[in-house]
């Protein structure tokens, strides 16, 4: 049945239903006393009889509730109403990393997949410091902000700091194909069961396909045993862009034994960040919205406006400056500008309600406005990393210290 809109859950007015998984619903609401859009997991009718369920629907709630992370979707609430559970959660706006991975058509370019691979490594890394194992680390529970955010959701299979989680009547088990070895056959996990499901993740992203698909028909060797033999397609057979470290951290985290994988989500971040340039969250931010909104990840909503200012290259910036365009997005009231000179570098984007365009004074995400007084935009600063096409390029590090130009100069 689906949830209606307008409806009152405690303090929390549904707008929209927005999924449906094995728990239960997936619900858009309005949180009315603090004015802020909330998502609320509902569990299933039917698997309420189950008190070991209702326990782990607590158990989600109050592990992710107790996790303080920018890339961790943070827990507001949990609630009954009417006999029903609740869990009231922050709603990350955008669409989850399986989605996007469908939108775009498969895999990413490597720097995009490393990018994203660091927020969520990020998040694992904090899961961790708090004795906690996500073991459902998959896709469908990376979600992906309109503004670049990437969040870890879904804490249902979660295991807390005492070790205990609940596993029965034997509903969501977890995903197997992400799925390490130890987690397959029942054994105690730890941290690097996390880690496993991480490289799977980073390798799909990358190769646009699962190292371990599930086994067709005709095929004898199990998910477990190809695991066990690292039977996969080596990352660089199937993305050959995908620079070497990167392809050795998919490799130390598939290792099916887990003594020798990846040692901790702390060393996985550090080495990305090494090699990505050190970027802070803001800036992968920054880079991820350009990249998603340009390959149509996300659509605009009615009356939204999204300004985009992209650099000249080099070659022509002497006889193009600064030419802003002006596009019209379909019926919607949205515009977009554009400044469209060669392949975009991963320039800020700004998403506005279109009534701040119409203002005379409205903001330019690159214009005057965003320098100090007195200095006014320099238009020969060059374009600040690479374009996130450029899959070869693996000078990562170099860019970083392009992004420190300054791009104001004295008015
Ligand atoms: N906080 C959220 N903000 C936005 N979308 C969400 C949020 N939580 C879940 N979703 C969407 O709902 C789907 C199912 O939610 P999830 O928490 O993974 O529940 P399940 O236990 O059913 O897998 C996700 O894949 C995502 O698309
Ligand atoms: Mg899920």
């Amino acid at each position: 049945m689906t949830t209606r809109r307008g409806k009152n859950l405690g303090s929390f007015t549904v707008e929209a239903e927005i999924g449906r998984g094995g728990m239960g619903v997936v619900i858009l609401a309005r949180q009315q006393n603090l004015e802020r859009p909330a998502v609320l997991k509902k569990i299933r009718s039917d698997l309420t009889e189950f008190p070991e369920l209702a326990e782990r629907f607590e158990r989600e709630a109050r592990t992710a509730a107790a996790i303080h992370h920018q890339n961790v979707v943070a827990v507001y609430d949990r609630f009954s109403w009417r006999g029903d559970h609740y869990i009231a959660q922050e709603f990350v706006d955008g669409v989850d990393l399986s989605t996007a991975l469908t939108r775009i058509g498969g895999s990413l370019p490597w720097r995009i997949a490393a990018l994203i691979s660091l927020e969520v490594i990020r998040g694992l890394e904090e899961i961790h410091s708090y004795g906690t194992v996500h073991r459902d680390l998959k896709p469908a529970n990376i979600l992906l902000g309109r503004r670049g955010e990437v969040k870890i959701g879904d804490f249902g299979l979660a295991l807390d700091a005492t070790g205990s989680s609940l596993t029965q009547p034997g509903v969501m088990i977890g995903s197997p194909p992400y799925m390490p070895p130890e987690q397959m056959l029942g054994q105690r996990v730890d941290a690097r069961c996390d880690l496993f499901s991480f490289g799977v993740v980073l390798y799909e992203m990358l190769a646009g396909r699962l190292p371990f698909p599930e086994p067709k028909d005709d095929e004898t060797d199990s998910l477990l045993a190809r695991m066990q033999r690292q039977r996969y397609e080596r990352v660089r057979r199937r993305a050959p862009a995908t620079p070497r470290f990167l392809a050795s951290l998919v490799k130390v985290c598939l290792r099916a034994k887990p003594a020798r994988r990846a040692a901790s989500a702390s060393a996985l971040r550090r080495r990305l960040e090494e090699r990505l340039g050190r970027p802070s969250s803001a800036d992968v931010r920054a880079e991820l919205t350009s990249w998603l909104w340009e390959r149509g990840v996300f659509e605009l909503k009615e009356n939204e406006t999204v300004l985009r200012v992209i650099e000249p290259r080099l070659e022509d910036e002497r006889s193009l400056r600064w030419v802003p365009g002006a596009l019209a997005c379909g019926a919607v009231v949205a515009t977009l500008l554009l400044v469209d000179i060669g392949p975009s570098p991963p320039e800020p984007l700004a998403i506005y309600p279109a009534a701040a365009l119409a203002a005379p004074d409205a903001p330019d995400a690159k214009g005057e406005d965003s320098c100090p007084p007195g200095m006014i935009p320099d238009p020969d600063a060059l374009p600040a990393q690479t374009g996130p096409d450029d899959t070869n390029d693996t000078r990562a590090s170099d860019s970083a210290e392009a992004e420190s130009d300054p791009t104001c100069i004295p008015g």
